[in-house]
């Protein structure tokens, strides 16, 4: 068998300023599979502001992005389950901006635990970081989006087309994920705003990956593709349905897993 190919960087596929004089609004992307959508978008000229708890660690990755781009990006600390505080974020944005043109919804929890053990606030909250969260973040950056006639691309999961186990928050939330970028797809398609969704296999080096797999679980024999994903796979699938290639793709879910779910083994 030929060894599996890895991600190529997008530059070797998009032009280098095919989001040039763009912004991008990303909640999640202090780190992992954001942090790379964002690291390769501002590679093709987008500027960013990333949204997250964690103010401290965004103002480093904030720092780092814009010193490896050329780009400016901003840090604006919010929770998303707090509508006040995204809508702030969204404020910061116009200010510093005057435009966003792209969201990502990535921001994300997630632990493995039964149904029979799980408080009703610990499925509350993960469904209000990823679901919720979701909905707060569509409804403050929607009158911006709307102007500059941009698009969404919402962060979300394969294990809820299975009934994986100790997954019962995150995936009732994904699930509501997936219904809530198809509904905005249609309401906003008139309007010229589109609505996608990507949904990661395992991700190498993510927290969710971390968390997620069991120790030692090696990618040969469960994914097709023959490797892990790696957080540039993610981007440069966002990269795609950002740019003007995807102008008449909407209301989908991307599913980026190398095909692992059409094999997954329930253990
Ligand atoms: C059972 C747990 C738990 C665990 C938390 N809780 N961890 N229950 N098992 N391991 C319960 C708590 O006991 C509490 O309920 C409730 O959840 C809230 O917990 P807090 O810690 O107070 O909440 P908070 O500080 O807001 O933390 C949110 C979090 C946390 C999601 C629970 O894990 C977090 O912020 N993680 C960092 C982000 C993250 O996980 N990223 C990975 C995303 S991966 P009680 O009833 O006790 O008060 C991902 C990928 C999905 O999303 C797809 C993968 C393929």
């Amino acid at each position: 068998m030929s060894s599996p190919a890895p991600s190529p960087d997008s530059r070797a596929t998009f032009r280098p300023d095919v989001f040039k004089g763009k912004v991008l609004f990303c909640t999640g992307g202090r780190s992992g599979i954001c942090y790379s959508i964002v690291e390769t978008m501002m590679s093709h000229g987008v500027d960013a502001i990333i949204v997250g708890r964690d103010a401290k660690g965004l103002e480093e990755s904030a720092d780092r992005l814009a010193k490896k781009s050329g780009q400016k990006c901003i840090p604006a600390s919010a929770d998303v389950r707090d509508p006040d505080q995204v809508k702030k974020a969204v404020d910061l944005a116009q200010k510093t901006f005057g435009r966003i043109d792209f969201v990502i919804c990535g921001a994300a929890g997630n632990f493995l635990a039964p149904i029979s053990s799980l408080s009703e606030r610990a499925f509350r909250t993960v469904v209000e970081i990823d679901l919720l969260g979701t909905y707060h973040t569509i409804k403050a950056t929607l009158p911006l989006v709307r102007a500059s006639k941009g698009a969404y691309v919402h962060i979300s999961a394969t294990l809820h087309y299975r009934g994986l186990p100790y997954q019962a928050h995150v995936s009732a939330a994904k699930a509501g994920v997936d219904a809530l970028s198809g509904v905005l797809a249609v309401e906003e398609g008139p309007r010229g705003v589109r609505s996608n969704v990507i949904a990661p296999g395992p991700i190498g080096g993510t927290v969710g990956m971390d968390k997620l797999t069991p120790k030692g679980w090696k990618p040969e024999g469960d994914v097709p593709l023959g490797r892990m994903g790696e957080t540039l796979d993610i981007a440069n699938a966002a990269v795609f349905l950002f740019s003007p290639a995807a102008a008449w793709i909407t209301g989908t879910v991307t599913v980026v897993d190398g095909g692992e779910h059409h094999i997954r083994q329930m253990s």
